[in-house]
């Protein structure tokens, strides 16, 4: 099984579903939606038939993105590959939210930074980054319960691979500390019980 494959097994899990859900919350019915890193389109598809957006989806992958498109095949959605060193092929400020799952946490601060300027850039005023990552805390017993859920054994392997990241991430202030330079306000919400962290940037 390729590395697409079998993330795209976990995101299909009833788990990965539910900690994804929060970032449906922020998102408002009908918008233009931008999700980077979106590996074989979960969000999308969940975005689309919940909240019927226009979603564009972005990665540097493209075995992810031939994921995606085979699991997004009549979900009316696009898929570009970029490259992390180049802007983003989309013009100023064209899109009501920019999500950012389980994606900045894991890179380096020169690529937070660079793949941060590019989101803000194509943000419209008034619209709204969103940011999850997991907190590599919450209870244990909530980790195990969920875990005994059927279909929901990938949940334990999610959890000690992004550890000692997510806590590294969940624990500092860096979007927070992105945003006091910029014109941009700053919420946090912790979410799906104790286990992940839904960062929200709005433009002004
Ligand atoms: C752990 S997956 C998360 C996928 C999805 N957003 C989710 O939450 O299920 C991270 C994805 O981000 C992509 N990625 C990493 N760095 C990136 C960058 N600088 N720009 C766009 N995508 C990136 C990877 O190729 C991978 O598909």
């Amino acid at each position: 099984m390729s590395f697409s494959s079998f993330f795209s097994h976990v995101q299909e899990s009833p788990w990965y579903g539910a900690f994804l859900s929060p970032v449906l919350d922020q998102i408002t019915h009908g918008s233009k939606v931008l999700d980077v890193g979106t590996a074989t389109g979960k969000l999308i598809q969940m975005l689309v038939r919940e909240k019927s957006t226009d979603c564009t989806g972005v990665d540097i992958d493209e075995s992810m993105l031939k994921e995606a498109r085979r699991k997004l095949d009549g979900v009316p959605s696009t898929l570009k590959q970029i490259d992390t060193q180049a802007d983003f092929p989309f013009q100023d400020e064209c899109f009501d939210h920019v999500c950012i799952c389980n994606v900045l946490f894991n890179l380096d601060m020169k690529n937070r930074d660079r793949l941060l300027s590019k989101c803000h850039r194509v943000l419209k005023r008034n619209g709204k980054i969103v940011v999850l990552s997991p907190t590599g805390m919450g209870k244990l017993s909530i980790l195990a319960s969920r875990f005994v859920m059927r279909g929901n054994k990938t949940i334990g392997l999610w959890y000690l691979l992004t550890r000692k990241n997510a806590r590294s991430w969940s624990t500092g202030n860096y979007l927070e500390d992105y945003c006091k330079s910029r014109q941009l306000t700053y919420a946090r919400t912790v979410v799906f019980d104790g286990l992940g962290l839904v960062e929200t940037l709005e433009k002004k």
